[in-house]
Formats: structure tokens, sequence, C-alpha cells
């Protein structure tokens, strides 16, 4: 398998096309960025950090037969994935209250949230990534009313599989970001990554942020903390 063509740089990610058709090569960057990419620092090892966790929860719910873009690893910092194309929204679940959330309503930090909250945000550099209700995005033509059930349908699948996961590991799964593409058969798949980049973690002992708001709020290196979380995930396993 060769890389041919840079499709895409993101902020922690680069996709390339392939000499096959239907695979991406998918490398993750030693980037992290904050404030939809105002902030923006290079951190030695971050990129085989997330590729790693991203790879072992892909792997765990391929083997629970979740529908994955994910294919294989490469090295470090790579990893194969199905092509597809992506829909343009950012599937945000909820279990506590926290972020955005917890800033829109002035709601207390990680109060529990039952139902799990579901909300939608508009992928977009140019707009800083809006949100954007059910109606707003079918009439915008992102995503029919289908594909609306089925990303809210398969993001509390991998909510239940995910918060029991890390409960197991002493972790509370605070919120998490999902994206879904479809391959070109029309096959809906979960894609992009599955990282501490992309979801809050919250050490139940401690309280500790395991995830990217260390980062976002200047709380110490944040590679440990990665490491962490990796080691955790992997001797549970
Ligand atoms: O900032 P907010 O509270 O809305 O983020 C909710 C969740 O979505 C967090 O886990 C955050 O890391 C993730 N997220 C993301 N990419 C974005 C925005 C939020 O992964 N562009």
């Amino acid at each position: 398998m060769e890389k041919t063509t840079v499709l895409y740089t993101g902020k922690a990610k680069q996709m390339w096309a392939t000499d096959d058709p239907d695979i991406l090569w998918v490398e993750y960057m030693d980037q992290a960025t904050a404030l939809n990419g105002k902030k923006k620092v290079q951190i030695d090892g971050k990129g085989t950090l997330n590729r790693q966790i991203s790879s072992l929860l892909f792997e765990e719910l391929n083997a629970q037969g979740f529908p994955t873009h994910y294919l294989k690893t490469l090295d470090d910092t790579t990893m194969l994935v199905k092509k597809c194309t992506m829909i343009p929204l950012e599937a945000v679940v909820r279990n506590f209250a926290s972020g955005s959330f917890e800033r829109k309503f002035k709601v207390e930090h990680l109060k529990p949230l039952v139902p799990a909250v579901h909300e939608f945000f508009y992928k977009s550099d140019a707009l800083d990534d809006p949100f954007i209700n059910n109606e707003q995005a079918i009439a915008l033509g992102f995503a029919d009313k289908e594909t609306i059930d089925e990303i809210h349908a398969m993001s509390d699948r991998v909510n239940a599989y995910l918060k029991e996961r890390f409960a197991n590991i002493g972790i509370d799964l605070v919120d998490f970001k999902l994206e879904f593409g479809r391959l070109s058969d029309g096959t809906f798949v979960l894609a992009d990554e599955l990282s501490p980049d992309n979801m809050r973690l919250v050490d139940e002992a401690t309280g500790n942020s395991l995830d990217k708001d260390v980062f976002r709020k200047d709380q110490g290196p944040l590679t440990p903390v990665y490491a962490s979380v990796l080691k955790r995930l992997k001797e549970s396993k």
C-alpha cells in the first residue's frame, strides 16, 4: 500500500489517497489545537498516542459489530480506513454538563444529563462549527431524516459501549464528538477518530481531566495524561 496525494490537512490529522481507490491513509499529527485552531501547539508524541487510542477503540467497536471506517494500523502514527463521503455534521453526545453546554446554560459543572443530550454542529471552519438543529440540517441538505435517525441511534450505541468501557477503568465519559460517513455502496459508517482530543474523560478517583481540556485549560503536559488513558485501556482489554 502506497500513499499518493494529500487530500486534506486538518488540525490533528492528514488524509492521503492511496493506490487503492477505496482506501485512505490517515496520519495523526503531533499538533494540538483549541479555540477552533486559534491556539495551536506542537506536542511530540501526541499523534502516536491518539492513533493508538483510536485504533484500540475502533478495533473493539469493529469486533462488537459496529460499522466503522477503520481497517488497520500501519505504523505509530498511521492507520488505513475505508474511503467514505463524510456527512458534514459533528454529532456530540453529553452524559454530564461541561464545555459549551455548561457555558450556554450556566449549569453546575458535571451535572448528570438524563437522557444523554445529543447535539449537532455543522462542520465549517469559516463559520466556527455552529450549532445546527435537525430541521436546519435537513433543510440545508446536509443529511436526510433517515440519516439523522441513524446518527442518533448509532451515537446512543457508541455511548453505551464507551461509557461502560471507561467506567470499568474508573473513568467517567463526560461527552464526545462523533463523525459519520457513507461508503461508495451507501453503507453508513462511524468515521474520523476516537481519542481524548474528541471526548471528555474524568478520573473518578481524582476528578482530574484526562483529555484535551488539560491543553485547553493549561493544566500541564498532555502526553502523560493521554499515555495514562492508553495504559488503563490496554491493561483492561
Ligand atoms: O466544546 P463542547 O463542549 O461543545 O465539546 C463537546 C465535545 O465534543 C467535547 O468532548 C469536545 O472535545 C468534542 N469536540 C470535538 N471537536 C469539535 C468540538 C467539540 O471533538 N470541533
